[in-house]
């Protein structure tokens, strides 16, 4: 692993057994199907793609929340004991959702949520309310420990999840679309809490959404992701100016406002079922350039420069 490697996941998989159809028979849903990449120390790492891409499913693997079907997550180099809330990782990979109302309590105080990540660690009662003060005032919510959830706005609540993730000063965090439920200048305010947290304390965030606006503004790196597969990797700016991926042209033209739009790379057609994935390549059936090869073989990854990646047959012509 190179040097600044800090998280590896290697064929990272999850398969969901789903009923399907008129007889409800059981059906395999690849809800993500070999995913591996390598997360750098300090970096803001983006995932993108459309609802149910298995966008989630990927980062609550990584976190621990979610036993995966096949695949490994190493931290440093060590391999991760899967789904185990209680390992020696516990609290340097961490999660901030889009609902913060689903990592608070609403039956407790604010600081009494914040400061639950350090009582796995053995940290005494008041000593950790004392340090969920201190965290709480960093995001700029000073003295209002003793509040509870319902109390605050819905930005106000994601700086109290910011606060709790952070309280064990984890190298991982996993921000599943953290701005998505929030008013846009509320967004802003969040993003630029994140990046502040990000100077102070360093963690790496992988960040999870489906406005390539935010990954933007956030990545320094991003990765595309349709039904389950990872299809292009690479740095923003590569991959803004010159995406080699159909898909990732067009969900470029379909977000971000001052590109002219290439009618080409417009989406077409609907989003397949996950329980039937095309075969192939998973994008075949809307992609402008799909031939016939696109849809009997999975692209093989190929590699367009540093760090960029991309699985494609067409993808240089
Ligand atoms: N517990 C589960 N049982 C069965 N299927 C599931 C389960 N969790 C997720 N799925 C399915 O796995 C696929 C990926 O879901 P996931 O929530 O990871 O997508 P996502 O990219 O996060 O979507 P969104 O942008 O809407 O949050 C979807 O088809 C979803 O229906
Ligand atoms: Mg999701």
């Amino acid at each position: 692993m190179p040097d600044n490697a800090l998280l590896q996941c290697h064929k990272l998989s999850k398969f969901f057994a789903v009923k399907s159809g008129f007889l409800g028979k059981k059906r395999l849903l690849k809800a993500v199907d070999a995913a591996s990449f390598v997360l750098d120390k300090g970096e803001c790492l983006g995932l993108v793609g459309e609802s149910g891409c298995g966008k989630s499913t990927l980062g609550r693997m990584i976190c621990g929340l979610l036993a995966p079907s096949q695949g490994s997550v190493s931290l440093l180099g060590r391999e991760l004991p899967l789904a185990n809330a209680q390992s020696w990782a516990a609290g340097r990979l961490q999660m901030i959702f889009q609902d913060p109302f689903s990592s608070l309590n609403p039956r407790m105080t604010v600081a009494a949520s914040v400061a639950e990540p350090l009582a796995a660690r053995g940290v005494g009662r008041n000593e950790r309310l004392l340090a969920a003060d201190a965290m709480l005032a960093m995001v700029g919510l000073e003295g209002v420990g003793k509040r509870y959830p319902h109390e605050f706005s819905g930005g106000q609540r994601q700086r109290i999840a910011v606060a709790r993730a952070l309280m064990t000063r984890p190298d991982v965090i996993v921000c599943d679309e953290p701005v998505s439920a929030l008013d846009a200048s509320v967004q802003a305010q969040i993003l630029n809490l994140l990046c502040d947290m990000q100077e102070q304390f360093s963690p790496a965030y992988l960040f999870i959404s489906h406005d390539l606006n935010v990954v933007g503004f956030m990545c320094q790196r991003i990765m595309v992701m349709y039904l389950g597969r990872l299809l292009e990797e690479g740095p923003r700016d590569e991959l803004f100016a010159h995406a080699a991926h159909p898909y990732t042209q067009a969900l470029l033209s379909a977000s971000l406002e001052s590109r002219e739009i290439d009618e080409k790379a417009v989406l077409q057609g609907e989003l397949p079922s996950p329980l039937h994935p095309p075969k192939g390549c998973v994008f075949h059936p809307r992609c402008p350039k799909a031939e016939k090869i696109c849809t009997q073989e999975v692209p093989a990854w190929q590699t367009l420069g540093p760090h960029w990646r991309v699985r494609c047959h067409f993808a240089q012509s």
